[in-house]
């Protein structure tokens, strides 16, 4: 399973960003973390072959590279009802990162610093006063799935 590899000192560096960017993507991928890219425009959605995988009630984190040339993002894909779902694997309460595996109740996701829980779907806070999770579009055909990590142009 994927989870992150972000370098902690990334912003007391003295090094230039695009040199740290090509240093953490050069770690995760020495790690055996797989960051996957878009298909052919930097634009494009990004086809995260893991999900076929993914069992009910669980979730994993990936990477995909961020388009400003910073460290590569980590997202979160969950799976309920059979329908997948992504959403940005930072907390919006202290900065936690979401927990992969089991999801609560086999329907939330949670993060492990305060057992916050969000809807996979809308990325809302349950029981909770707490901002949303980022979420993103989600495409499943042919038993492919792409994630629309940078918004859908029209
Ligand atoms: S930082 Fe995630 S619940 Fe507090």
């Amino acid at each position: 399973m994927a989870t992150g590899c972000y370098p902690r000192l990334w912003h007391s560096s003295p090094k230039k960003p695009e040199q740290l960017a090509k240093e953490a993507l050069g770690l995760c991928q020495a790690a055996g973390y797989p960051v996957r890219r878009p298909m052919h425009k930097p634009q494009d959605p990004i086809e995260f072959p893991e999900a076929q995988e993914l069992a009910e009630g669980h979730a994993i984190k990936l990477l995909y590279p961020d388009p400003e040339g910073g460290p590569p993002r980590e997202l979160l894909l969950s799976r309920v009802d059979g329908k997948i779902y992504a959403m940005d694997s930072e907390c919006p309460h202290e900065g936690g990162r979401m927990a992969e595996g089991p999801l609560m109740d086999g329907r939330t996701v949670h993060c492990p610093l305060h057992l916050y829980r969000f809807e996979p779907g809308s990325g809302k806070a349950v029981q909770v006063d707490c901002p949303p999770v980022k979420t993103f579009e989600v495409e499943q055909r042919d038993g492919h799935t792409w994630v629309w990590v940078y918004g859908r142009s029209s």
